[in-house]
């Protein structure tokens, strides 16, 4: 079961911090940002907003202005997932916006994986100086548009490595505290 491919894949994936140099292609990065709108949502809204960064100066801009995700410049590219608010529902549902770009950024860390790619999940949102700095280095002007995400892309080196995080200690039968075996 565990050979099936798309298992394969959830399972290989890693967060890739060393990168070879070789930037990915325009296609692939679309396919990734594909993927990404392929997402759960709720209530179908798809409040996302994506932008592919190739440029190597506002890459090499974004690695200045992230202390977190210094990996960007010799990653080669990014996508930066921005919550759309205006798109996002109202009342108690409105953080709806943080889950589904996260399932959008997650399943672009699993395309990546699938591709030969590597790719890693750097927070920007709720860092205010992290936000701040993604909307001056993008242009990211309008207030309803929230990066919440840059997620450097490029081909890796092989040093990054899966973690196994199985914690049978964290899974419970029918009633909270009943251990799985
Ligand atoms: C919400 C979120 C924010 C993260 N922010 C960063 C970050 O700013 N910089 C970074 O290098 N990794 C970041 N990561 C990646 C985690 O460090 C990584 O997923 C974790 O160490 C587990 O390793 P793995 O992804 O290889 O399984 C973030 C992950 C998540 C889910």
């Amino acid at each position: 079961m565990q050979d099936h491919p798309t298992l394969k894949t959830i399972f290989s994936r890693k967060s890739v911090r060393r990168y070879s140099g070789t930037a990915p292609t325009r296609e692939q990065l679309t396919l990734l940002v594909k993927a990404g709108m392929a997402a759960p949502t709720a209530v179908n809204k798809q409040p996302w907003e994506f932008i592919i960064v190739t440029d190597p100066a506002k890459l090499e801009l974004l690695t200045q202005r992230l202390p977190h995700a210094k990996m960007t410049a010799k990653a080669g590219s990014a996508i930066i997932v921005l919550g759309d608010k205006l798109r996002q529902h109202k009342g108690p549902d409105a953080d709806f916006w943080i889950t589904d770009c996260s399932a959008a950024i997650q399943n672009i860390l699993l395309a990546a994986e699938a591709m030969g790619l590597g790719a890693v999940w750097t927070a920007a949102y709720p860092d205010p100086e992290r936000v701040t700095a993604v909307r001056e280095v993008l242009g990211v002007t309008a207030e309803h548009l929230i990066p919440l995400a840059v997620i450097p892309v490029g081909h890796p080196t092989g040093e990054d490595q899966p973690k196994d995080k199985w914690d049978p200690s964290r899974v419970f039968l029918n009633e909270y505290g009943k251990k799985l075996e």
